[in-house]
């Protein structure tokens, strides 16, 4: 057993490797949740199916995403095979909020992520953890952080993975994102009311880890 920490916050605000890390350290599974959302989006730009709910409702029942733990991180799994490199491309970064705003795609992963979490002993990162997907999670932490540290972290970890991306173009992206992620009809990206609030502007991973897991422990504790 364990509780259960869901880590929301726009994209670039340090949540998967944060979210990585203190799973590490409290020994807890973590789920980037923001990759099954890209894994639908890779499917769809492969089949070639049109952005529109419909569509994407008969596609999610035809395809199968899995999650994996493994020592590089969460590895993602699109009917079988490992496509987490692809996820990251810049084709699928472009139409992931659109994708990510359809009910029926929302509805099929939102089941999932449930399934996955129920037991709790996980840290789950995304935008609509604290609000919807678990809104009982003994901690909840909205991760924000200004638009220049974010894009020239999205960029160093994009070059890291051999794309590159300047940051100007990440933060026309970033802005795109956010607007579509904040806006959008259901679950939108929201603090939650009882989330508590970091800004992770000025400080680095290894505090940002700090500081969760304290607040982690504080609710294993209680
Ligand atoms: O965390 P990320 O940048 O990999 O997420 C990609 C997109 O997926 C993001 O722009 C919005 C969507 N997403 C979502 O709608 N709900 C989540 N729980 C996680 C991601």
């Amino acid at each position: 057993m364990g509780i259960t920490i869901a880590l929301d916050g726009p994209a670039g605000s340090g949540k998967s490797t944060t979210a990585r890390k203190v799973a590490e350290r409290l020994g807890y599974i973590y789920i980037d949740t923001g990759a099954m959302y890209r894994a639908v989006t890779l499917a769809a730009i492969r089949r070639g199916i049109e952005i529109s709910n419909l569509p994407l409702k008969v596609l999610v029942q035809s395809i199968n995403i899995q999650l994996e733990q493994s020592p590089n991180g969460q590895k993602t799994l699109l009917d079988g095979v490992d496509v987490s490199r692809e996820i990251r491309m810049p084709e699928v970064t472009k139409l992931v909020s659109e994708v990510s705003a359809s009910p029926a795609v929302r509805e099929a992963m939102v089941k999932e992520q449930r399934r996955i979490g129920k037991k709790g002993g996980v840290v789950m990162d995304g935008r609509d953890i604290g609000t919807v997907v678990f809104p009982n999670a003994e901690l909840k932490v909205f991760m924000i952080a200004s638009i220049d540290e974010r894009s020239q972290r999205r960029a160093a970890e994009l070059q890291a993975k051999g794309i590159d991306v300047s940051p100007d173009t990440i933060a026309r992206e970033l802005e795109k994102r956010d607007e579509l992620d904040s806006n959008r009809e259901i679950s939108p990206l929201v603090q939650a009311p009882d989330a508590r609030l970091l800004d992770t502007s000025s400080i680095t991973i290894e505090e940002q880890t700090d500081i969760i897991t304290t607040w982690a422990n504080e609710k294993i504790s209680q």
